[in-house]
This record gives structure tokens, sequence and C-alpha cells, in this order.
């Protein structure tokens, strides 16, 4: 079993394309507005700190972009930098170090970690007060009892995508490809959730699903979070589904690509994220979203 594979063809597109690069600008100047509030009624910067260990390039370029937003945004931001073999006791020291910062209300340790450093042990040492990325047992067991606190960026990018573009979630079939700590364990608790943006019938395939393109055709809304390039062809998809696609790969000739084949998706969904500038962008503006919650909940603290 596994995700399989197929050669993709071309074709034209006729879904609505789901701007996320659009709506993450406007989210994110709403924030810099919200946080030039937050400075002048607090005298508090929100600030995020960003743990880079190694030097693996897509993390870099994903490192920058968080750096460059939350700068943007008016907070202050900075980056960590490990050598790759930094060992576990010098990433927790680092972790420990940022955890005392009280000027730093947010961080995130950028995975993948190096082959050897085990990322669930520096996970649990973030202060889950701090743990913007929402990884930490304590905010991945609050999303699941339905009270979140600090819920995944990109999960969080995806409903807010799904909210604007005004699609039903209240009993439609979600499926979501991918069973990822990252991406598609918290997207299913947060469309499970009661109430608006949620109360959709979720149902999570995975590497150990028989027949998951014939579940996939069922699904009013599919999430394609399996990491695997183009793997979501045109027979996986329902006509006018929604379809949004999570998945960021450079091919061999150097352009980019997600985990659904696009040009012969489109023509069938009725929305589609594109890749680049579908999921990418909301990821960003919700991590200065969680920053920015970050620092009212240390403000609240600090009383
Ligand atoms: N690597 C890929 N996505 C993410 C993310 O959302 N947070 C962190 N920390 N690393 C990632």
């Amino acid at each position: 079993m596994g995700w399989i594979r197929a050669e993709r063809g071309k074709s034209d597109v006729a879904a609505e394309i789901l701007d996320g690069k659009a709506l993450a600008g406007r989210i994110r100047e709403g924030l810099a507005g919200e946080v030039a509030e937050f400075r002048a009624e607090t005298g508090i910067v929100p600030g995020l700190s960003v743990v880079l260990v190694g030097e693996d390039p897509a993390s870099r370029v994903y490192v920058r972009n968080k750096e460059n937003a939350v700068k943007a945004a008016g907070m202050n931001g900075d980056v960590v930098r490990l050598p790759a073999d930094a060992s576990r006791a010098d990433v927790l020291a680092v972790v420990d170090r940022l955890n005392a910062d009280p000027n730093v209300h947010g961080m995130l340790v950028q995975l993948p970690l190096p082959r050897g450093l085990d990322s669930v042990a520096v996970i649990d040492r973030v202060d889950p007060l701090k743990d913007v990325d929402g990884f930490h047992a304590e905010n991945v067991g609050l999303l699941a009892q339905g009270r979140p606190r600090f819920v995944p960026c990109t999960p969080l990018g995806i409903v807010e995508l799904l909210k604007d573009a005004g699609v039903e979630t209240r009993g439609a079939r979600v499926v979501v490809l991918g069973r990822s700590q990252v991406v598609g364990k918290p997207i299913a608790l947060l469309l499970l959730r009661k109430g608006e943006g949620a109360d959709a019938t979720v149902t999570v395939c995975h590497t150990g699903t028989r027949e998951p393109a014939r579940i996939a055709r069922e699904a009013d809304v599919v999430i394609a979070a399996m990491g695997v390039p183009e793997a979501v062809g045109a027979d996986w998809i329902k006509p006018g589904a929604t379809v949004i696609d999570v998945g960021i790969h450079r091919k061999a000739d150097g352009k980019l690509c997600g985990d659904v084949a696009f040009a012969e998706v489109a023509p069938i969904a009725g929305r589609i994220t594109p890749v680049p500038g579908g999921v990418g962008p909301m990821t960003v503006a919700m991590l200065l979203k969680n920053t920015l919650a970050a620092a009212r909940l240390a403000a609240e603290r600090r009383g």
C-alpha cells in the first residue's frame, strides 16, 4: 500500500482559483493594525524567535519568509541558527533560553530537524504558552478536546481560506489525505469541531488506506497533504468539489507543484488552491496571528 503516483496530463482550468496570497495579504494588513494598537496600549512589541538547525534549503527560505513577515507586521523577529551537527543539548539549551526570555512571546523550531535530532524531545521542551506552531502535546490535547489555544498554522490557514471562499463545511464530506502532526491530524480535528467553519464529516486517508481515490471521490472538500508530488489526479475528485493543495515540491524542470495534479484536476474541481500562492502564504499569515495571540496571553498573565 502507499500513495500511488501516475503520469499526469494537461488541461484547461475551469475551477475558481482560491487566491491564498491575496487573502494572506489582507489578513496581514489587518494584523499589522492590531499589532500597532496592541503596542500603543501595552508598550509591548510582540516577539517571535525561530530556531533553524542546519542548512536545509527549503527551511532556510521558509524561515526567511517568516522573519520578514513578522517584521513587516510591526513585531520583533529573530532567527537563532545552529549548525547541522548541533547536539540535542545545544538545541534544548536554546529552547530553554527562549522560554525564559520575556521579550520572546512566540517561538518555533523549524522542522524537519537534521537526522539524529529527536523533534519530539525538542517540541516537548517548548513552553506551551509560547508554542505558536501548536505542536506541543498540551496544545494538541486542547485542540483534540475542542478548546483550542494555539492551533498549527497551516490547518488554521486552510479554515480561513474555506471561510473566505464561502465553502460550507457544515455537513460537508471532507476527505483529508495524510495524517501528519503538522497538517492532516490537526485539520481533521478543526473541521470536526462544532460551529462556524467546522461541523464537517471528516475522513482521513493515509498510507494504510485502501482505495483512497474512491474515498476522495465522495468528498465535497479534498485536502491533499500527503507530501507526494501530483498524486491526486482527476479520478480522485468529484465534479465541483473544493480542492485544497498543501503540498509543495520542486519538479525536475525547476517548476513548483503540489500534491494535486493541477492541470487535470482544475477543469473538474469547483474551487482549487494554486501552488504556489494558495495555502503557503496563509500559513505565514496564521503564524503572525498566533504570535500576536501569544503576546496578548503574556500581557494578560503579566496583569
Ligand atoms: N516545517 C514545515 N511546516 C512547518 C511548520 O508549520 N512549522 C515548523 N516549525 N516547521 C515546519
